[in-house]
């Protein structure tokens, strides 16, 4: 994780996301061939760098990224529904020769990057091959919603890139989908009660506003359509 301690957001009750300190805004796309599963991000575009900024969250914002209070207007209802981790808990490992892996230390979002190569649990049996643990390791660091961590045999400790803290609007337009806000570097996310939820190096917050464990994204914008057309143009 990166420095920048100040960095941090705060969850609105039924309302936008605070982002506080100077915390990089950029527009990431999911890069596929045809309908085949996605093998990078490519940087679309990145926004005025402020000190503090408001993200829309209910989906209903006509100044995407950023909220404009329709949440207001449509009395959006975003109660926080996810479960409030304090600290990683023990997981169960997928294990490996090379390396194992948390299958499970988040909501999916559904971006699909794991389904490269055959599926990531694949490369975790063959990574005892150094080229196929190293390709685990970048797929799981592709995952926006940081939900496959990858674990050191020996050390027992995770191995997750260092990236700046950031906050990546991401979109898949092969797909015409919109998809999370990818947060970055390990930043504070707060709830509205001002409790802050497990830091990790990647977390995907909801901006449909239709998760049903708010504020993190659970895929639920794959399966209504979520398309921000002014996002994708
Ligand atoms: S953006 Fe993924 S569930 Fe809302």
């Amino acid at each position: 994780m990166s420095s920048n301690k100040d960095a941090r957001i705060r969850v609105v009750k039924d309302g936008p996301y605070m982002v506080i300190g100077n915390v990089p805004l950029i527009r990431e796309a999911a890069v596929r061939e045809g309908d085949r599963p996605p093998t990078k991000w490519r940087k679309v575009a990145e926004y005025p760098l402020k000190e503090r900024y408001a993200l829309c969250r209910c989906g209903q914002t006509k100044s995407s990224p950023y909220c404009d209070g329709s949440h207001a207007a449509t009395k959006f209802d975003g109660t926080e529904t996810a479960v409030r981790r304090t600290r990683r808990e023990k997981p169960r490992l997928i294990k490996g020769p090379g390396v194992d892996m948390d299958p499970n230390a988040a909501p999916c979002a559904r971006a699909q990057f794991c389904q490269r190569e055959g599926g990531i649990g694949r490369l975790i049996a063959d990574s005892g091959n150094k080229e196929k643990r190293d390709l685990a390791i970048e797929i799981a660091g592709q995952c926006p919603a940081g939900r496959l961590v990858i674990y050191d045999k020996i050390e027992g400790a995770p191995i997750e890139r260092e990236i700046e803290r950031s906050i990546s609007v991401t979109e898949d337009p092969s797909r015409k989908i919109s998809g999370p806000l990818w947060v970055k570097g390990g930043i504070v996310i707060e709830g509205a009660d001002g409790e802050p939820y497990l830091t990790a190096n990647s977390a995907a917050l909801c901006r449909c506003g239709r998760s049903k464990r708010m504020p993190f994204c659970d895929g639920t914008h794959v399966e209504v359509g979520f398309n921000r057309t002014d996002d994708l143009k």
